[in-house]
């Protein structure tokens, strides 16, 4: 492995996410050599504490997520862990980060370089990169990097979100901006590429001529769990339409991009984007549906959850049907979905081809069934894999078929070994590759989709809750495909 160079600061460097997540990645990146002995890690937030006690909870949290911890391995990696206490809007502090970020530069010998990553409230992302500016944390030379990850939700509309990027943008430049959409980090989304464009097979059917239709589902098991507070005044639309389906969807349907660069891939992704066609008022409502879950018994009742209000209108599921104005798929619709209390953890794509043209099995006294469409599905969790469905004849004498599957599933102990999203992103941050980050035209193109989902909805009082926990959501997303004579191909 490469080592890399760099001083990390992280914001929000007590939370919830640091420590299941961030600071167990970097771990990874240790053990394998990304990260060796040039390398250092702030932490700040607004509460009180010292390096040691800091240290205490990295390697808790390592342990937390299955590391041994009384190893030198580990002991050396959490010696470059430091902490400072900070309030973020306390522009004459940031003098006390820069010191220590220097200091370390220093000592660890790590070259300039440094990544700034914002994990906390959205609400501070400008101020925090405007004072990284002009409070002189960014390094200067030819031969270092700079570079600012910025978790969601970047803006809660495209207004916001502009004004934010606006704000970045006085700090760092675009390719110094490394926007996280943790989807993209996932195996198997990353996989949609080398499915598409490493087999003719694949991508010469990729397009309106023979795919009927493509469904992507994010089905989720779980409630709002603490997250109420942020959830309630985010939704299904904003939590998981306008970022990680929309990136899945512009994965699905982009060209072919001219190499596997990050720009040359966001060029494509960008493209598709522009081409989804953006509702009007009428479209938006006939096109999307929301869902929010509640049952007779209260205790799985979204507005029983805590911190949620008893009369709160937020969505908790949305389907949805989505156009593309080009020329490979005119006709083709794509149909997304997701939600929380559904039946069960599900991610997954399914591409439903069509039919032949002729079903030649299906004569005057044939007994055959008509022939099932083929589907090719790409499992992204819990199981990683591919699925084709296929016609075949039945193993008997007479003549009549059947749909049969090839199946591709990663096994358990490839599975286990797969780079958890958040350690590939860091990776790639490190590398200064953006291709599995979102682009600010990505986001903005996104974001003015969903807004007109968003403007119609705030704009009738919806019935909720209008589906049961566990099921697969209301009545509504079943209309809204069967409507077109269409189903979901994943169903209870
Ligand atoms: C996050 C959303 O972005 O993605 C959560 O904010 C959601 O609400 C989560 O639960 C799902 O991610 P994953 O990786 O568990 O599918």
């Amino acid at each position: 492995a490469t080592e890399r160079k760099a001083v990390f600061l992280f914001f929000g460097g007590t939370g919830d996410l640091a420590y299941r997540k961030l600071y167990p990645s970097l771990f990874n990146l240790y053990r394998k050599g990304n990260l060796r002995s040039h390398f250092a890690v702030i932490g700040t937030s607004r509460a009180k504490m010292d390096d040691d006690k800091f240290r205490a909870a990295i390697k808790k949290s390592l342990a937390d997520s299955g590391n041994r911890t009384d190893s030198k391995e580990a002991s050396d990696f959490v010696s470059h862990f430091y902490y400072q206490d900070h309030d973020v809007t306390d522009t004459a502090h940031y003098a006390v980060l820069k010191d220590l970020m220097d200091k370390l530069d220093k000592k660890y010998k790590a070259e300039g370089h440094r990544i700034f990553y914002l994990s906390m409230a959205p609400q501070f992302f400008g101020t925090i990169a405007q004072d990284l500016k002009t409070q002189g944390l960014l390094s200067e030379g030819n031969d270092v990097f700079n570079r600012l990850v910025i978790e969601k939700p970047f803006g809660r509309d495209y207004d916001s979100a502009r004004l934010l990027n606006d704000a970045l943008s006085k700090s760092f430049d675009e390719d110094q901006i490394f926007r996280i959409d943790h989807y993209l980090g996932k195996e198997m989304i990353q996989n949609i590429e080398a499915l598409r464009f490493g087999n003719t097979l694949v991508e010469s059917l990729w397009n309106n001529r023979y795919i009927d239709n493509i469904q992507v589902t994010l089905s989720e098991k779980l409630g709002v769990e603490e997250r109420a507070s942020y959830y309630d005044n985010s939704g299904a639309l904003r939590d998981m339409v306008q970022n990680h389906i929309m990136q899945i969807v512009s994965l699905l349907a982009m060209e072919q991009p001219v190499a596997f660069t990050d720009t040359d891939i966001r060029a494509e992704k960008v493209k598709a984007l522009r081409s989804l066609r953006v509702y009007n008022v009428a479209d938006a409502a006939t096109n999307f549906v929301r869902g929010q879950y509640g049952s007779i018994n209260e205790q799985a009742d979204y507005r029983h959850e805590d911190n949620v209000p008893h009369d709160s209108t937020t969505e908790t599921f949305v389907a949805g049907k989505l156009l593309f104005d080009n020329y490979r798929w005119s006709g083709t619709p794509f149909y997304i979905r997701t939600g929380k209390m559904l039946a069960d953890k599900f991610t997954r794509v399914d591409v439903v081809f069509k039919r032949p043209l002729v079903d030649i099995f299906a004569f005057p006294q044939s007994q055959n069934t008509p022939l099932a469409a083929n589907v090719l599905t790409i499992f992204v969790e819990p199981h990683a894999g591919f699925s084709l469905q296929l016609n075949a004849k039945t193993n008997d004498t007479g003549f009549s078929t059947e749909p049969i599957k090839l199946d591709y599933l990663v096994d358990a102990q490839k599975s286990k070994d797969t780079p958890e999203p958040y350690e590939r992103l860091l990776h790639d941050v490190l590398k200064g590759d953006g291709t599995n980050f979102s682009s600010w035209p990505e986001v903005s193109y996104a974001w003015k989709f969903v807004d007109q989902i968003r403007r119609v909805w705030d704009l009738q009082e919806p019935q909720f809750p209008n589906y049961t926990p566990h099921s697969m959501g209301p009545a509504a997303a079943e209309e809204l495909i069967q409507r077109d004579h269409r189903e979901w191909v994943y169903r209870l």
